[in-house]
């Protein structure tokens, strides 16, 4: 083989090589796009309930949210934040019967890892 058509080659097989990687990519789209769907982590609980108000890093996203960067507010224990996310308070809605007390500890686990 002279060096053009080895040149040729090389060109060729890193096409296939580089469409076989977007084939592998976009194969495993849907699997992730599903998984999201079931991804009952906190974080992602957290994303859809509370992110709206308290911010991604839970720095609020509207007046009155609380901070969980205040230290004071997550000094409380579990209970207490359990009670008032299932009891909602004032501008926050309640989420008894939208979420579970599993899925609010979870959350608080979530929430205690911003600052
Ligand atoms: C519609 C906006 C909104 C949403 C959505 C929201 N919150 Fe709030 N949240 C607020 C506001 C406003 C306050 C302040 C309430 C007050 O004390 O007047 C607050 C307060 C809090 C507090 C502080 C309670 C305390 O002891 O002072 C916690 C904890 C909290 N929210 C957690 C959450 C969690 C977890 C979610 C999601 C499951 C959530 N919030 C969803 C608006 C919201």
């Amino acid at each position: 083989m002279n060096q053009t058509n080895f040149n040729r080659s090389a060109r060729i097989l890193r096409a296939v090589l580089f469409s076989a990687g977007i084939a592998a990519l976009l194969a495993m789209l849907p699997l992730s796009a599903s998984a999201a769907g079931l991804d009952n982590s906190g974080r992602q609980l957290y994303l859809t309930h509370c992110a709206g108000c308290h911010g991604t890093n839970g720095i609020s996203a509207v007046p009155d949210a609380k901070d969980f960067s205040r230290v004071e507010l997550m000094a409380q224990p579990d209970q207490n934040l359990l009670n008032v996310i299932r009891a909602g308070r004032n501008m926050m809605p309640s989420y008894l019967g939208i979420l579970s007390d599993q899925e609010i500890i979870s959350i608080i686990n979530h929430i205690r890892t911003l600052n």
